[in-house]
């Protein structure tokens, strides 16, 4: 694994920024997995901005994203298709056609997990997988539990996740409890994993997830076992490890 530490979130939208258009660049029709929540939102910025200079090409990538909540419509403010339309997509040269993100909508439920594992199957799978990582542990929707969750499927949405994530909706009642999450194993089988990870909030998760033992308890701790991590963590994040260390982790 590698580790960069940045001083704080601006740091490292820029860092993260930096290694997903060094992927682009390499790859211009490269298959990008892309991950929702605040912690890639800058880096998202970044990209657009380099975009807008003329720097940055999108027009051959293809991206998946990570997961959907059942149950929002894609225009629904809430749902992770328009998070991804209004953070990245509607602002770079990318063709809808070509980015994906798990209907959470479907009639049925299964049907569409499958077709999202046929989805992941097709070219050649992904080529970076962007993560962030919830306060539990979790990557995607991969909640923390007995067992890692293979391929794509649907899940309860642990309290810990519900209360972090309502603070987006106008209550905790008013929020899905499922979503559709991209599996373990979709995720360990892309070439590359770039995890972001800001803020004291997230520190103990960090520090699980590399510095404790390999657990489904900790969804993210899995990805100790993938041999082209990189993780751009602030100084917050990282409050921990160094603690537990007794000294600055570099
Ligand atoms: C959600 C998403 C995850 C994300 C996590 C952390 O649960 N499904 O992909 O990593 O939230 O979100 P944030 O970056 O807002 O802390």
């Amino acid at each position: 694994m590698k580790l960069y530490r940045a001083e704080n979130y601006e740091h490292m939208s820029r860092k993260g920024a930096n290694i997903v258009s060094a992927q682009v660049i390499m790859k211009p029709d490269c298959t990008l997995g892309l991950a929702t929540g605040s912690t890639p939102v800058g880096m998202y910025r970044q990209l657009i901005s380099w975009y807008e200079k003329g720097d940055l090409d999108f027009s051959e990538v293809r991206s998946i994203n990570l997961d959907e909540y059942v149950g929002l419509k894609p225009d629904d403010k809430n749902s992770y298709r328009y998070f991804m339309n209004d953070n990245l997509f509607d602002h770079v040269n990318i063709d809808k056609a070509n980015t994906h993100v798990p209907n959470g909508m479907a009639g049925d439920i299964q049907a569409e997990c499958d077709r999202y594992n046929g989805l992941l199957r097709q070219n050649g799978g992904i080529d970076m997988q962007v993560l962030g990582i919830g306060r539990n542990g979790h990557i995607g929707f991969n909640e923390p539990g007995d067992a890692f969750e293979k391929e794509t499927c649907c899940i309860a949405l642990t309290q810990s996740t519900l209360d972090a994530n309502a603070r987006y909706f106008d209550s905790v009642d008013a929020m899905p409890h499922k979503a559709i999450t991209m599996g373990i194993k979709s995720i360990m089988q892309s070439k590359s994993i770039l995890l972001l990870v800001s803020g004291e909030n997230k520190a103990e998760a960090l520090y699980n997830s590399f510095w404790g033992p390999v657990t489904p308890k900790v969804p993210a701790s899995i990805l100790q076992l993938h041999n082209n991590v990189t993780i751009v963590a602030d100084d917050a994040a990282m409050a921990l490890v160094d603690k537990k260390t007794g000294q600055p982790v570099r």
